[in-house]
């Protein structure tokens, strides 16, 4: 294995296929953390703090930048729920690229998708705002979505994008829901990979609320019920 000269392991394993949080994982209670107040009533716990996901966030940016450092990237951000960890881990390249001397030009795109309704994913699925996305035309282009869960809409995704014959397609996804439906797809690079709760916070939602919340953390049921529509 290789080290670097602080002697930290450096070498991405091919079995990093995210932390793995298991199903008992009774999550942080609450009291441990700050957290905006207005959601008092709303939350069960704290699944994964904001402090881990930034952590977590900095190593994902290593293992992107060794295997995709070497030419310029378009970075395609799935609205809405990706907006926090794509502006976190673009951050977190960055300062990579400042402090290894590196460049690494890279462009940033938007693609709004919605499924969900109440917790529920809906059958249909809309691409609702893109951009027009032939600039991804031959470029190596890396997805940054927040979560996966059945792999669904990952797939109607992914065939959206190679519509646009892109050279290359990376996608970094910070959560991966362990989802009995699943299709089994998994992201090239994951966070996490969670039990099958609806989480909310680190820019999820449940019916455009709880963007607010640093942290990632599970919904109560007074909460499910409160912002029901
Ligand atoms: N929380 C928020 N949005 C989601 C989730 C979730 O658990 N799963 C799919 N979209
Ligand atoms: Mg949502």
């Amino acid at each position: 294995m290789e080290s670097n000269m602080a002697g930290w392991e450096r070498k991405q394993t091919d079995t990093d296929k995210g932390i793995v949080i298991p199903d008992d994982w009774p999550g942080y209670p609450l009291d441990l953390f700050t957290y905006p107040e207005h959601y008092s009533e709303d939350l069960d716990c704290v699944y994964i703090p904001h402090g881990v996901i930034i952590d977590r966030t900095e190593r994902l940016a290593r293992n992107i930048m060794e295997d995709l450092g070497d030419h310029d990237i378009v970075v395609l951000c799935v609205l809405k729920g990706g907006f926090q960890f794509c502006a976190d881990l673009v951050d977190c390249i960055k300062v990579l690229c400042r402090n290894s001397n590196k460049t690494l030009p890279m462009r940033v795109d938007f693609i709004r998708l919605k499924s969900y309704l109440n917790d529920q994913s809906t059958p249909d699925l809309h691409i609702v705002g893109a951009d027009n996305l032939s600039v991804l035309n031959g470029k190596n282009v890396l997805i940054v979505e927040a979560i996966v869960d059945t792999g669904k809409t990952m797939k109607t995704l992914l065939d959206h994008v190679e519509a646009f014959k892109p050279k290359m397609i990376k996608v970094a996804g910070l959560l991966v829901k362990r989802v009995p439906s699943g299709t089994g797809y998994l992201p090239d690079y994951v966070g996490f990979e969670i039990s099958n709760r609806f989480v909310v916070g680190y820019a999820l939602d449940y019916n455009e609320y709880f963007r607010d919340l640093n942290h990632i953390c599970v919904i109560s049921d007074g909460g499910k019920l409160k912002y029901k529509i």
